[in-house]
C-alpha cells in the first residue's frame, strides 16, 4: 500500500498528490509515468510523474477528475493508502542541449510540461514556455513554469487571464517574429498536439508530443496504447508516450480513445463518486 503523504487542489478538479514510493522516487527521470490502481477493485490508470524526491522517498501526482478512478482517487485523503503503484513507466525524455526550445503543455498537460521544461533548461536550453488552458481558474504552475522559462506566456480560450485563444496562436507569432526555435515539445489534449504539429510541420521545426492512449497492462503485452507513428503500430506504453508528432496518426489517436466511452459512462452512473452524488 501507498500512502498518500500531501494533498492539495490546484484548479477545480484538478488535484496534486504525494505519495510515498520510495522505490519510485529513486529511479524516476523526466518523462515517466506510473500505473495506479486506486482500491482493491481499481482498474490501473496511467498518471505521468509530476516531480519526486529521492531524499524523501515521495512522488508527486496531478489529476484532472475525469471519471471512475480519477474521481475515487481525489476522494482520498492525506494518510489514506492507494492500493498499487508501478513504475516508473514509459521511455524517459530525451534530454539535451539542442538550443532553443519551446515547451507547451494545454488543461492537465501544463502539469507533465513543468518537469520537461525545467529538465531542458537545467541542461543550458533557452526555454520558452507557453501555457493554455479553457478559463484563468483552470491555470495552474504558474509561478513555477515562469521562474523555469525564458520567456513565458499563458493563454485562455476564453481570454480571461493572458492571452485570448489557443496556444498555437502564441507559437505562430514567434513563427512571425523569425524566433529561431530548434525543438517544440508539446502536451495536452489531442487536437492540440495535432494542431501544434500541423503548425510546424512547414517550417520541419522537430515536434515531440506526449501521447496518451488508452492504457491497461502498461508493459507492451495486452496492445490497449497502440498508437501509429509513420505509418508503423508501436505501443505508447513502452515505446512512448513522445513520438515524432509529424508522423503520428492523431485521428486514429482521438477515436480509440473513445472506444470504451459507452462503459465509462456506464460505470460513472452505477458507482457515482462522492462528488458525483453531492451535485
Ligand atoms: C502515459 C499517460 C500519462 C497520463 N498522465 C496523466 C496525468 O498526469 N494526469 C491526468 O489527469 N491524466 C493523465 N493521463 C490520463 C489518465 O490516465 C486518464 O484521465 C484516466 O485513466 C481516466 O480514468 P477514469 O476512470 O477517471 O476515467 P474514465 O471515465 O475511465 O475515462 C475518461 C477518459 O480518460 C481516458 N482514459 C480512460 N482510461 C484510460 C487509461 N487506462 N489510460 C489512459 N487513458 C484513459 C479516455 O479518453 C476516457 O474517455 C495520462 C494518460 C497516459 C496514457
Ligand atoms: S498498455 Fe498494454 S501494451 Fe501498452
Amino acid at each position: 500500500m501507498y500512502s498518500i503523504c500531501s494533498k492539495k487542489s490546484l484548479a477545480p478538479g484538478i488535484n496534486e498528490i504525494k505519495i510515498n514510493a520510495p522505490e519510485i522516487a529513486q529511479k524516476a527521470k523526466t518523462g515517466q509515468f506510473v500505473i495506479v490502481i486506486v482500491d482493491e477493485k481499481g482498474e490501473r490508470i496511467p498518471l505521468t510523474l509530476a516531480d519526486w524526491n529521492p531524499v524523501k522517498n515521495t512522488i508527486k501526482l496531478i489529476f484532472q477528475e475525469v471519471g471512475h478512478s480519477t474521481n475515487t482517487l481525489a476522494e482520498l485523503k492525506v494518510g489514506d493508502s492507494i492500493q498499487a503503484v508501478l513504475g516508473p513507466l514509459g521511455k524517459p525524455t530525451e534530454i539535451k542541449n539542442v538550443g532553443t526550445i519551446v515547451c507547451i503543455g494545454g488543461g492537465v498537460g501544463i502539469a507533465e510540461v513543468y518537469p520537461v521544461s525545467r529538465a531542458f533548461k537545467n541542461e543550458g536550453n533557452e526555454v520558452i514556455g507557453i501555457i493554455g488552458a479553457r478559463s484563468k481558474n483552470l491555470i495552474f504552475l504558474e509561478k513555477e513554469m515562469k521562474d523555469t522559462c525564458d520567456q513565458f506566456y499563458v493563454t485562455t480560450d476564453d481570454g480571461t487571464y493572458g492571452q485570448k485563444g489557443l496556444v498555437t496562436e502564441v507559437l505562430n507569432k514567434l513563427f512571425q517574429a523569425n524566433k529561431h526555435i530548434d525543438l517544440v515539445y508539446a502536451i495536452g489534449p489531442v487536437p492540440m498536439m495535432a494542431a501544434v504539429s500541423e503548425a510546424t510541420r512547414p517550417l520541419k521545426i522537430k515536434t515531440v508530443v506526449n501521447l496518451n492512449p488508452i492504457m491497461v497492462d502498461a508493459t507492451g503485452m495486452c496492445g490497449a496504447c497502440r498508437v501509429t507513428v509513420g505509418g508503423k503500430t508501436y505501443f505508447g506504453c513502452v515505446d512512448g508516450p513522445e513520438f515524432d508528432g509529424h508522423l503520428v496518426d492523431f485521428k486514429e489517436l482521438k477515436s480509440r480513445l473513445n472506444l470504451f466511452k459507452e462503459q465509462e459512462e456506464c460505470l460513472n452512473k452505477r458507482c457515482p463518486s462522492k462528488r458525483a452524488k453531492n451535485e
